[in-house]
């Protein structure tokens, strides 16, 4: 009995934070493990003072986890942050990873929901089901004004093809629909399973009756359909939304809808939720639901069980299934390899920073060499674990639930080969892991972009190789990253212009192959930079290119 009794005392040391409504199966199987306090209500302010007396918080969308909570948090006993779905941009994840701090997600829990939800809200659509209904209960028949247009024959765009996509387009060819679709990171063998045909992002615009887009919500694909993309397609196209708003600028929206460019819009998510005071709200093309893709029974019950399992075992210090940012190794091995690892996180991100928009990846190749390449030997051992950590970060770029248990098999699902090799032979330094990736870029054809990088001391990662240039940067916060020519006034004129924009230059590396030939300069920045202060860089003469990264 007093077994039992310290037993249970012990299982309820951890405390979790509830702060948006998920499914009671959930809650009881957190509550056997841990006390559960459910707050609804919170404020930003409230969370932000109370987050670090729990050790777990599990949120779905409605909860906007900050880099201020997470930090509030880490400064207490917060460990890990759960996700009851599948999309994680309510989450800062990078600096859940600074702070060592576990984001889990429940990534195929709702698939079919959202699948489900977008083809009711693509018939809805065509046969102007909501407002018929409306019409009809405050009395009206006008069965002229809610004419409707088949879908069978039509042909529907679906723009990222990963696991509501593909359950969306299963269920349209059901329907008589030709599908095409648009995603740069899935193979050609992976669409033809599905029986789609892949094509590129200008074409499925142009030729499609219905576009549904299913890309998750990132610094590429925010704004990913706006006027320019709205002027491509077909007169009278209709348009869903289910998956984040913000990857439709709703502004463009209204104009295409307005000038009878765009027939009709189905958006179940908005780029501020709840959307308050909204235009498109109230036209008679648009069909609006709450953000109401994963609100099934069925649904709702996986995602909370699955969260709930996910948060116990990253408590116990497990390896959670559906870790996004983290890495288990066994103890011993941990402490020689941790430094590693957190060099192949950064050069994963910062890779899938530089590469194009657009572009589809065709390879990943890590080479190893000196200490690190010893093959067999020491920490050579485990070159397959510092490729899946880079992997992990390079793919977390573009799409959500990547982690350490999946990286290769989504590498794999989106066509990408990747390959390791490792030699003991090495000049300059002790180890040095470098990073190539094969690229197609719609326009421009094939290209290649790598990164490479070294530990100074036993853990001071550094990036010393962006393509064919020699730097020494240390990767950290925000990075301006300019290719250029080497001439006077290019230097002193992009230190002038972030100066007079008050950003502080913590660090400055220039790369170069020869004199007066293409070079490359790192700049450590204290701050973000405005797309403005970036276009007025790129205006600075012989400035080819500039990209801000965050690390
Ligand atoms: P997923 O990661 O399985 O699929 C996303 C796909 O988008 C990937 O195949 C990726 O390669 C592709 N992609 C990334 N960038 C792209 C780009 N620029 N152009 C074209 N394709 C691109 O994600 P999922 O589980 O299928 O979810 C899809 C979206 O739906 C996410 O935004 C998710 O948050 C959202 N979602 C919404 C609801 C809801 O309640 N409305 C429910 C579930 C999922
Ligand atoms: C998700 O990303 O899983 C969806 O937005 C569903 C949700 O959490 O409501």
């Amino acid at each position: 009995m007093r077994a039992e009794a310290s037993k249970e005392e012990t299982k309820k040391t951890k405390r979790v934070l509830v702060t948006d409504h998920i499914s009671e199966e959930g809650i009881r199987k957190l509550k056997e493990f841990a006390e559960v306090d459910i707050e609804l209500e919170l404020s930003k302010e409230e969370l932000k003072r109370c987050i670090a007396g729990y050790d777990a918080l599990i949120v779905r969308s409605g909860t906007k986890v900050t880099k201020e909570i997470i930090e509030a948090g880490s400064d207490g006993k917060l460990k890990v942050i759960g996700r009851a779905g599948v999309g994680v941009d309510n989450i800062d994840v990078v600096t859940a990873t600074e702070r060592g701090i576990m984001v889990v997600n429940a990534p195929e829990a709702n698939t079919i929901s959202a699948a489900e939800h977008t083809i009711a809200m693509l018939l809805s659509l065509s046969r102007k089901i909501p407002t018929a209904n409306m019409s009809l209960k405050s009395g009206k028949w006008e069965r002229k004004k809610h004419m409707g247009v088949e879908v069978n024959d039509k042909v529907l765009g679906i723009i990222g093809l990963g696991r509501v996509g593909s359950e969306v387009a299963k269920r349209a060819k059901g329907l008589g629909m030709k599908v095409v679709a648009y995603d740069p990171f899935i193979s050609a063998e992976r669409a033809r399973e599905l029986g789609i045909v892949l094509s590129s992002f200008t074409e499925v615009l142009s030729i499609a009756d219905f576009i549904s887009l299913h890309t998750p919500l990132t610094k590429d694909t925010h704004h990913l359909i706006g006027g320019k993309e709205f002027e491509l397609m077909k007169d009278g196209v209709r348009v869903i939304n289910c998956a984040r708003g913000g990857i439709i600028d709703e502004g463009a929206l209204e104009v295409a809808l307005k000038s009878g460019k765009v027939a009709g819009a189905a958006l179940d998510v908005f780029e501020h939720e709840p959307p308050g005071e909204n235009e498109l709200l109230g036209m008679e093309e648009v069909i609006v639901t709450p953000h109401l893709g994963a609100s099934t029974e069925e649904a709702q019950k996986a995602a909370a069980m699955v969260i709930a399992e996910e948060v116990i075992e990253a408590l116990k210090n497990k390896t959670a299934r559906n870790a996004v940012n983290m890495i288990y190794v066994e103890e011993e091995l941990l402490g020689a390899l941790k430094p590693y690892l957190v060099l192949a996180e950064k050069l994963g991100r910062l890779l899938a920073q530089l590469i194009p928009k657009s572009c589809r990846v065709e390879q990943f190749s890590v080479s190893y060499e000196g200490e690190i390449g010893a093959s067999e030997a020491g920490l050579g051992k485990n070159t397959r674990l510092i490729t899946v950590a880079m992997l992990k970060s390079f793919l977390s770029w573009f799409t959500d639930g990547v982690n350490y248990v999946n990286a290769e098999a989504i590498a794999k699902k989106f066509g990408i080969k990747v390959t390791e090799s490792r030699t003991e032979d090495i000049e300059n330094f002790s180890s040095l892991i470098s990073v190539a990736t094969s690229l197609w870029a719609e326009g421009k054809g094939k290209e290649r972009k790598t990164v490479a990088g070294t530990l100074f001391g036993k853990n001071d990662p550094r990036i010393v190789k962006i393509d064919e240039y020699r730097v020494d940067a240390s990767p950290s916060g925000y990075m301006l990253i300019c290719s250029f020519l080497d001439k006077p006034r290019v230097i002193g004129p992009v230190c002038m212009i972030l100066g007079d924009r008050g950003i502080n230059i913590a660090g400055m590396q220039v790369g170069r192959e020869k004199v007066g030939g293409e070079a490359v300069m790192v700049l450590n920045v204290d701050g973000s930079v405005s797309e403005e202060t970036m276009e007025e860089i790129k205006g600075v003469e012989n400035i080819f290119d500039v990209k801000l990264v965050r690390l």
